[in-house]
């Protein structure tokens, strides 16, 4: 394993730090190192692989849909691409979709779609984007403008212009952000990167009332939080909000790359040909694993089992916490999990996380003090419960470190 390491940072531009194991095989929520040592995975490829690593089912469909066609451009229509877009159709709030291949380019044609729709149909300069702190939109210019966190911009100016940006969840001063030209305001329901926060109550109410008054578009984040991970196919359905503009991708292919936009057809439709565009997204291999994870996903009794698994999640955690009152907070929206820990109890997280990997299970970091668990929708009970015997274990080797 030390010579494959060794060749990854030799060769590869050092954007990460991963794990110091090489990972030969994983099927369901089971990784394998080069040496044969099993790992139970609670980051599922960050909140990707919800139908588990290798899945059988997917397997069939990929195998039969690549030796009809891999790749055809998007000067030509291919049924899987239909039969996908119809579906998410049928299933959500939209009319439309707009396929690419990954959330940040999600959040581009979001953007785009919305200024120029707001530009054409009210005036030419209602371009301003609303964004939030502590949101993430990925790594483009403008995913990382909207966020605008220090350690995502730092080194990259210039970025795109028209962008402001509030605290997340806070209704003072809101309004002053607001004007005519405003275009679009762009949020995710849930946010991950300080635990598991919801979008509160009166903050969703107060930003329907300013995008009607302003006649701003909603966009609406999806890209960790859909495809089943908090319970409900989208987020979006357990809050008081219907967005203009949905983006998502993450688990939408089971780990293919697949992302895009719900819309309706009225924004929709100020789209023309040439307005926008992509040479891979919405590839029949693609769609044709889309279609069925949506099959599998949007299933009542599938949603269930995401919360019952939820729940089994938080009650092993509330027992570990009872025995070793190390956690600050836990917080979850289905199987999305945030445990934010006492630093006097363990100060080092990326501490934690390697003694975690080291004691055969994948864990992934939110922030300095938090461990988010993004497992697959799929995970059995028995490999929930020996993941965190795993875990209390390493926290109790973590202690004092
Ligand atoms: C909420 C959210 N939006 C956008 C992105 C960007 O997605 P991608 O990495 O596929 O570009 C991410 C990725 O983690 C995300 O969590």
């Amino acid at each position: 394993m030390k010579k494959i390491i060794n060749e990854y940072f030799n060769y590869t531009v050092p954007f990460y730090a991963p794990a110091e194991f090489v990972v030969k095989k994983a099927k369901g929520s089971l990784v394998w190192d080069e040496n044969n040592k099993r790992y139970i995975d609670f980051t599922a490829g960050i909140a990707v692989t919800n139908l588990g690593h290798s899945n059988n089912e997917l397997i069939k469909i990929v195998n039969a849909q690549s030796k009809k066609m891999w790749h055809l451009s998007n000067l030509y229509i291919h049924q899987p691409a239909v039969e996908l877009a119809k579906k998410l159709s049928k299933k959500t709030f939209a009319d439309k979709v707009f396929f690419c291949n990954s959330g940040g380019e999600s959040i581009e044609a979001a953007i785009k779609t919305a200024r120029k729709y707001t530009s054409e149909n009210f005036r030419k300069d209602k371009n301003e984007i609303i964004s939030f702190s502590t949101s993430f939109h990925g790594r483009t210019m403008m995913g990382i403008a909207l966020a605008k966190a220090k350690h995502l911009i730092d080194g990259f100016a210039p970025l795109p212009r028209g962008i402001k940006n509030h605290p997340y969840n806070e209704i003072e001063g809101l309004e002053s952000l607001f004007s005519e030209k405003t275009s679009a305001v762009i949020l995710e329901l849930v946010q991950w990167q300080s635990g598991i926060t919801k979008a509160d109550k009166k903050f969703i109410t107060k930003i329907k009332q300013l995008a009607k008054k302003y006649n701003a578009l909603i966009i609406i984040d999806e890209v960790q939080s859909g495809i089943g991970r908090t319970g409900t196919l989208f987020a979006y359905e357990q809050f008081a909000i219907k967005p203009d503009i949905l983006c998502f991708a993450k688990g939408i292919a089971n780990g293919f790359p697949l992302g895009g936009i719900l819309t309706s057809s009225k924004i929709g439709d100020s789209m023309n040909v040439g307005s926008h565009g992509t040479t891979f997204g919405g590839g029949p291999i693609a769609c044709s694993i889309g279609s069925a994870v949506v099959d599998t996903i949007s299933k009542k009794s599938f949603l269930k089992t995401v919360v019952r698994k939820e729940k089994i999640f938080l009650k092993r955690l509330n027992a570990i916490n009872l025995k070793h009152k190390c956690f600050k907070k836990i917080s979850s929206a289905g199987l999305w999990i945030g445990i934010e820990f006492d630093l006097n109890f363990i100060s080092n997280i990326d501490d934690l996380i390697k003694k975690s990997h080291e004691n055969g299970l994948m864990i992934l970091k939110a922030n300095i003090n938090t461990i988010r668990f993004s497992p697959s929708l799929i995970i059995e009970d028995d490999l929930i419960d020996k993941g965190l015997k795993i875990f209390e274990k390493s926290i109790i080797q973590s202690l004092g470190s």
